[in-house]
Order: structure tokens, then C-alpha cells, then sequence
């Protein structure tokens, strides 16, 4: 891990993947990046049911077997519902499993803590476990974890309660969800809606102390169908951003957002307060100081780095280029 920070940013990339997360304040705009996705137990990620399936760039859809190093026997889910044709059917998780999951959660966060995170960020996106629980795409339980709204986020809800009852005071809790299954194109097909998750993100705002809700979507059907295009996902933020107007929760939009200047155009048009930006980071590792130029913002950088552009501490590319 490498993490840079300052008091007007902070930088942090974290193996595998990055995000950034551009605000607003005092009409400066401000670009800080960060690693969202800290404390999602190990027991969960192996169990889900999109668990033992093969490298998605090898075949989005296909199970990983006992001979390519998958783990077809341990593969749990709220039902036995598939994610693909070619998947594993899960094991119905049981009340047991289920407690399980939620000392391992609480485990989970004392070992972030220890370890010293800035924010921590519960994953209920994507079809992950806490996903395949509120969505009636994939929960047909019949307990109290299953059927009802109320019933379909309760494990979302405890997880978070516990989460909470965690941390110090004040400590940032952000939660990443789907706020569409993207399955709109068969009505027939039981399915987590925006009206759903626009009822769930005032619930986890109003009454369960988060502060900043990533709204994502997909991810947990292989039948969905996405219509990508340029950030094709900020009309579920700004839904949502209304929603919780007056919380103090802040929502980030994510999905195709590549440029600082349509970034910027978002949050001045108040449609999300952050925006996240994934594969771009991927391009262009310096996409902080790429867009800060196209911005005209300062920023800093690293020292090492800086000099060789002649920079003071605080990046001054186009004054001082
Ligand atoms: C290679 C790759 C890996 C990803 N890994 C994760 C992940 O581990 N967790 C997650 O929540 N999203 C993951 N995503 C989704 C991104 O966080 C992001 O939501 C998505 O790529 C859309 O944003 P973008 O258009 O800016 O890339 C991944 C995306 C890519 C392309």
C-alpha cells in the first residue's frame, strides 16, 4: 500500500484497485483518492454465490471446479438461486451460517481498525452476499431474512448496526450498493429496483448512521442488461442524493466517468456530492494530477515526483510549468 496525505488530500493505492473521489469545498474543487472496500470477511467472499467461478476474463459466467482450484462444495447464498446457468447452485445459508458471517464481520472491522483505516466501507453491491440478501432476484427465503422488504435488508442493516457499534464516534461508514439489478427489461423477473433502494438508502441514512452511500448497480444477475454510456449511473445517485437530502449522507456516483471537466459538471449540477472513478485509474495511474491539471487545480504531489516538474509542495503545473 502506498498512501501520500496532506490536509487537503489524501492518497492512498491499494493492490488491486483504486477509486477517486472528487469534491467540492470552499468553491475549490478537491481530489482525493481512495481504497473503499476494507473490511468484507473472507468467509463471505468465498462462500457468495458468484464465489468458484472462473476469472472474469476468462468467462464471465462459467464455475471454477474442484480441478481448477474452485470450491464448487462451499459456495453459499441466500438461496439455492443460480447467478449463471454455468455457476454453482448455493447452499441455502442456515441461521448458523448466517451468525457466522456476522462474528467474522465484526472480526473483520477490529482487524481494520487495528490496522488503522480512515473509513470503512460495507460492500452490498454487486451481487457480494449482503447484495444477494436484499435483492428478491436471488433471496426467496422464507424466514426473517427473506420475503418482505424489511426482511430482505435486515442482514444489510444488523451488518452495518454491528459495524457501528464498532467504531469510534464520528468514524466514516460508507456503503457501496446496487441500486438496480438491471433486469428493468423483464418486468416478470423478481428484482431490487431504484424505488427499493431509494427506500433502503433513507433507512441506512436516517436511522443507521451512514454517511456516505456509493451507489453502484448490477452485478448479481448474469441476465442483466447494462446500457453503458457516459455516467450512465448518476441518475440512480441523484435519485438517491434526493432522497437523503437533509441526512447529512453524502452520495457518489460511479460508472464512466472520465474526464475532470464531466466530474466537475456532476457535482455542480449537485447530482452526486462525490464521484468514484475506477477504470480510468486503471489507464492513467496519475489520473489525480491529469485532472487537476485539466481543472486547473492544485494539488500536491509527491516531493520526488514534484521537483522534476518544478514544483513547490503545492503543484502549480500550469503557473510554474
Ligand atoms: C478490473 C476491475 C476490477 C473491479 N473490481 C471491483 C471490486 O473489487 N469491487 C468493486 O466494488 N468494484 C469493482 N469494480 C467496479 C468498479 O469499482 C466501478 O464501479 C466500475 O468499473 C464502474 O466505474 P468506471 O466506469 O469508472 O470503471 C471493478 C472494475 C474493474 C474494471
Amino acid at each position: 500500500m502506498n498512501v501520500a496525505r496532506s490536509d487537503r488530500q489524501s492518497v492512498c493505492h491499494v493492490v488491486s484497485f483504486c477509486s477517486c473521489l472528487l469534491r467540492h469545498t470552499n468553491q475549490q474543487p478537491w481530489l482525493v483518492c481512495c481504497w473503499l472496500e476494507l473490511a468484507r470477511p473472507i468467509g463471505c467472499r468465498a462462500a457468495i454465490r458468484k464465489a468458484s467461478t472462473v476469472a472474469p476474463w476468462v468467462d464471465r459466467k462459467a464455475a471454477a471446479r474442484d480441478y481448477s482450484e474452485g470450491w464448487p462444495s462451499n459456495v453459499i447464498g441466500p438461496s439455492p438461486e443460480l447467478y449463471s446457468a454455468a455457476t454453482i447452485t448455493p447452499r441455502e445459508a442456515t441461521l448458523q451460517d448466517i451468525e457466522k458471517f456476522k462474528q467474522d464481520w465484526v472480526s473483520a472491522v477490529r482487524r481494520a481498525l487495528k490496522a488503522g483505516v480512515d473509513v470503512i466501507e460495507v460492500h452490498a453491491a454487486h451481487g457480494y452476499l449482503l447484495h444477494e440478501f436484499y435483492s428478491p432476484s436471488s433471496n426467496h427465503r422464507t424466514d426473517a431474512y427473506g420475503g418482505s422488504f424489511t426482511n430482505r435488508v435486515r442482514l444489510l442493516i444488523e451488518t452495518i448496526d454491528l459495524l457501528r457499534a464498532e467504531v469510534p464516534s464520528g468514524f466514516p461508514i460508507m456503503v457501496r450498493i446496487s441500486a438496480t439489478d438491471y433486469l428493468e427489461w423483464d418486468p416478470s423477473l423478481p428484482q431490487f429496483t431504484l424505488d427499493d433502494a431509494v427506500r433502503l438508502c433513507k433507512l441506512l441514512a436516517e436511522e443507521h448512521g451512514v454517511h456516505f452511500i456509493d451507489v453502484s448497480g448490477g452485478g448479481l444477475d448474469a441476465r442483466q442488461k447494462i446500457k453503458s454510456a457516459p455516467g450512465y449511473q448518476t441518475p440512480l445517485a441523484e435519485a438517491i442524493r434526493k432522497a437523503v437530502q437533509g441526512t447529512g449522507c453524502l452520495v457518489g456516483t460511479v460508472g464512466e466517468i472520465t474526464s475532470g471537466t464531466q466530474a466537475q459538471g456532476i457535482l455542480e449540477e449537485e447530482k452526486a456530492d462525490a464521484v468514484l472513478v475506477g477504470r480510468a485509474f486503471l489507464k492513467n495511474p496519475s489520473l489525480v494530477w491529469s485532472w487537476a491539471d485539466e481543472l486547473d487545480v492544485d494539488i500536491h504531489v509527491a516531493s520526488q515526483y514534484g521537483w522534476g516538474f518544478g514544483m513547490t509542495r503545492t503543484h502549480r503545473h500550469k503557473r510554474h510549468g
